[in-house]
């Protein structure tokens, strides 16, 4: 025990830092508590909420003060004082009793502001470019034009300028998009954020950014400017080419609003509207699959600041405001977030190079280069070489990933601000000579979800395996949790968020980017209550397919588990009971046998797939029954949570009558039957081991491989570790032959592959109509490190790390594993170690937090805890069978265990 006090920090309101609009039904509190010494604990928590110009130093005048609550909460404080002005600053901060009921300090004050309100506080209309001839309607340059890019235009840009007078106190620039836009005041960006405002399905409901502009305005004249393009909105965009701007419109549009606080009180807002004026510039068109087209040549210079001259412009277009709701985006900006230098750079004759990052990405290149003017510099991107060195781009389809400049004779650095790509590859032509590496860059953009998983091991390989989870994560996090960022397709499918949703919440903060991607879920829901098969959805129907439209309950309750986060479900319950009630209606039998969808089933099992879909299915909505359960008691619906009990006791029962047999095998005998049956408790308990020892069977009959596809397989190492087989998950995982992990990281695979054998020795490529070489489907197996390497994992029945169980499985090759997770309480670090007969654990915890740690061993009464105390209790451990376990109870603080090991395994 230490005297010294907690002290609350890491602040956040609706899971960010001094968010800059926040919607009233999103505003919640949480922090992390500080302090040294053992066993510390909050016992109790006093918030203040503060208007934030009034300065009030310590609670007196508060808008809100909760008071002291008797809670060990940090996370997920609902506010519950008056109700607060829209588009203001608040103050909050907060103090904590610890376990010895003694008051730490206030923390560090911070911010939060509300969201600007409603349809009438919007002044503004929706502006695009008015009517009247570009200078390039048809693009220039010397390079050959076809009809995909007849089929673009120039991107709009728009202009305001103004006068200011008196002195400025705070200024907001709130501002949307149908399409994506960049603004800028007086010539400067007002933020880094690329591709806002993002995608959500536009017919139902816009978010808006919300940046501080209050240092780039000036007293007397300035400008405000936008390029506004293409984006989801109006683009190429989904499956089908042919689909350019047919899903939500066909010329983008800008929508903002500048509210200006003068020092004496007074205000001004100025919305867009047909003050503004519009033209083109050097963007000749923009688009997310087919790529960009600069002609630097064509930027009026100086548009974007006071004192240009723009009578030429033509008026904007202007639409009123439409139905649909302006809302504070919740989620995280997308930025640029990391930059890689060209690894090598290889001549490939007449002036063009192949790059080659060393990485598969998401994002664009940029080009230094100085090329008489009208030269044509062309940047093409693709994922993998073809065997002849060339590039390869057939598993693109139709998107086209090319970026193109034309030269103005002066040295520029060349990037695309509206499209991203999808490549580890990019081929430049019309370079002319020698470029270095350090003229081509690659420059990395994802959501900004920071890092809070570490994993490290003694295995190479895992290492760059769980490297390649992580890429592909930061690949597909755009915005959106998308399938690939490459071909045509980048889509919101379900079935990949839901098996990958608790790895990438190990890996990054996801609270806010699931928090905004649920209500694109939850726009996608149809009438009959079937949840989307992705989301947004265009203007497809595809709902209801198992394991898919299931996300709908298990992304908010893997939400609600890793950031102890009620909010998200109580926002979303109605939908999940829409789509509980919509399987409950067709499947009166309670085996999930109608409204399947599309039914896409094990996919891409690496074997023909021979799960049934009804099988799977069943299983499905038996855990989202389950799943109800928990999620009903934590939002205080106890009826709801009886009512889900019985349901999934039911569907239990007709699962084992239709597809369990007596001596414990699964119809179909499938790796994936056998893991969804245990994983979703399915079996009758006294049945388990021999269920589990089918499934060890099962995977001995494929020479020790998986047969599981994109949905067996998050579950399939996880269950194998939690059934007495941590020896055969390692011996899957360190698997190094077709279908495996390592397989492709064996062929210089950086992120995870779409397909098992996207690429073999055998065959070369998989057919290029789906053969995506950054999908993260299949690197699911990420939360196992954590959770069961690790042993970083969640007590039962604990949300948001308040309790754990933490328990290693060593296994395999492994002589050590280390790493942390940085949960909303604090950074948890594991770290194991083997050496000879003996093994070591040392394990840091934060305060608020506590744990069981269980540490398997041959003689369990022989491991040394914290203080050389031996174990509180001696328990099976349920990594391997008839082995045990020495259970030692901690709080926060730093202990080490160490004992004789686990004896080798005698299965594998
Ligand atoms: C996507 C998948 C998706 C699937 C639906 C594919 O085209 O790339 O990741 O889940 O379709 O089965």
């Amino acid at each position: 025990m230490s005297t010294e006090h907690l002290i609350p920090s890491e602040l956040r309101c609706a899971h960010k830092v001094a968010p800059l609009a926040v919607e009233i039904d999103r505003l919640s509190f949480s922090w992390v508590v500080e302090g040294p010494g053992t066993g510390r604990r909050q016992t109790a928590y006093q918030v203040v909420v503060f208007d934030a110009e009034a300065a009030v130093p310590h609670g007196a005048g508060a808008l809100w003060d909760s008071g002291r609550v008797p809670s060990a909460s940090s996370t997920d404080v609902a506010y519950s004082g008056p109700p607060l002005a829209a588009a203001c600053a608040y103050g909050w901060k907060v103090r904590v009793w610890d376990e010895a009921g003694d008051l730490g300090p206030w923390s560090d004050a911070t911010t939060f502001e509300t969201a600007l309100g409603g349809a009438d506080a919007w002044d503004a209309c929706w502006i695009g470019l008015g009517p009247g001839r570009s200078h390039f309607d048809v693009p220039s340059g010397d390079g050959p034009v076809d009809a995909v890019e007849l089929a673009m235009r120039p991107a709009p840009y728009l202009r305001r300028a103004f006068t200011v007078q008196g002195q400025i106190s705070r200024a907001r620039l709130y501002s949307t998009a149908l399409g994506i836009h960049e603004l800028s005041i007086n010539g400067r960006r007002v933020s880094e954020d690329v591709l806002a405002p993002g995608w959500t399905d536009y017919n139902r409901r816009f978010l808006y950014q919300t940046y501080d502009v209050t240092r780039s305005l000036v007293e007397g004249e300035n400008v405000v400017g936008a390029v506004v393009a293409d984006g989801w909105a109006c683009g190429f965009c989904g499956f089908d080419a042919k689909h350019r701007g047919a899903h939500y419109g066909r010329s983008p549009q800008l929508l903002a609003q500048l509210v200006i606080r003068f020092a004496d009180g007074g205000q001004e807002r100025l919305g867009t509207d047909d003050r503004w004026r519009s033209s083109v510039g050097s963007v000749a068109y923009a688009d997310l699959l087919m790529g960009e087209r600069r002609e630097p040549a064509q930027e009026p210079a100086g548009w974007d600041r006071p004192g240009y001259d723009a009578s030429r412009w033509r008026p904007v277009s202007c639409r009123p405001l439409g139905h649909q709701p302006l809302v504070a985006d919740p989620g995280p900006p997308v930025r640029v977030t990391e930059e890689l230098p060209a690894k090598s750079l290889t001549p490939l004759g007449s002036g063009k190079f192949m790059a080659d990052f060393g990485q598969n990405l998401a994002g664009w290149v940029r080009v230094t280069a100085d090329r008489p003017a009208g030269t044509l510099i062309e940047v093409r991107h693709g994922e993998m070489l073809s065997p002849g060195g060339t590039l390869y781009v057939n598993n693109l389809r139709t998107a086209r990933q090319r970026d193109t400049y034309v030269a103005t004779g002066a040295a520029a650095e060349l990037a695309p601000r509206f499209t991203f790509h999808g490549f580890r590859y990019a081929e430049i032509s019309g370079l002319g000579d020698d470029p270095r590496p350090g003229d081509i860059t690659a420059c990395v953009v994802h959501s900004d979800i920071p890092l809070t998983g570490h994993f490290e091991c003694s295995s190479a390989d895992i290492n760059r395996l769980h490297s390649n989870i992580d890429w592909s994560q930061r690949g597909n996090f755009i915005n959106i949790p998308t399938d690939c960022p490459q071909r045509d397709e980048r889509l919101g499918w379900l079935g990949d968020a839901q098996v990958f949703a608790r790895t990438a919440a190990y890996n990054r903060d996801v609270a806010a980017f699931f928090s905004k991607w649920l209500d694109d879920v939850a726009d996608g829901q149809l009438p009959s209550g079937a949840f989307p098969d992705f989301a947004p959805r265009l203007d497809h129907h595809w709902a209801g397919a198992p394991a898919w439209a299931d996300a709908g309950v298990i992304v908010p309750w893997t939400a609600y588990k890793m950031y102890g986060d009620r909010a998200v479900l109580a926002r979303n319950f109605e939908h999940m009971v829409a789509w509980m009630n919509f399987l409950a209606a067709n499947n009166p039998t309670r085996l999930w046998t109608s409204g399947l969808g599309n039914n896409y089933g094990d996919w891409l099992a690496p074997k023909k797939d021979l799960t049934p879909p009804e099988l799977l299915a069943t299983a499905y909505w038996a855990y989202d029954a389950s799943l109800m359960v928990e999620i009903s008691q934590a939002i205080g619906r106890p009826e709801k949570a009886g009512e889900y009990a019985q349901l999934a006791q039911e569907i239990r029962k007709a699962f084992q009558q239709a597809y369990v047999n007596h001596d414990g095998s699964v119809a179909s005998g499938t790796q994936t039957a056998y893991v969804l049956a245990l994983h979703m408790g399915l079996v009758p308990e006294a049945m388990r081991t021999a269920t589990a020892l089918h499934l060890v069977q099962a995977i001995a009959e494929e020479d020790w491989h998986l047969t599981t596809g994109f949905v067996g397989v998050g579950y399939l190492l996880p269950v194998l570790s939690s059934n007495g087989y941590s020896d055969v998950a390692y011996r899957l995982l360190e698997q190094r032959t077709f279908p495996s992990w390592l397989y492709s990281v064996a062929r210089g695979a950086t992120t995870i592959w779409e397909r098992w054998d996207g690429w073999t020795e055998e065959r070369g490529f998989q057919s290029p109509r789906m053969n995506s070489f950054n999908h993260y489907s299949l690197g699911s197996v990420g939360e196992w490190l954590y959770r069961f390497v690790l042993g970083i994992e969640l007590a039962p029945g604990a949300a948001g790390f308040d309790r754990l169980v933490l328990r290693p499985h060593p296994g395999g090759s492994l002589a050590y594993a280390r790493g942390s997770f940085a949960s909303v309480r604090g950074e948890i670090v594991s770290e194991w170690s083997r050496d000879g007969t003996r093994f070591k654990l040392d394990v840091k915890l934060p305060p608020n937090v506590a744990a069981s740690v269980r540490v398997p061993s041959a003689r369990p009464e022989e491991v040394m805890g914290p203080d050389c105390a031996g174990p509180v209790a001696i328990a099976d451990y349920p990594g391997a069978i008839g082995q045990k376990e020495a259970v030692f109870e901690v709080g926060s603080g730093h202990f080490s265990f160490s004992g004789p090991g686990l004896p080798p395994s005698a299965m594998v």
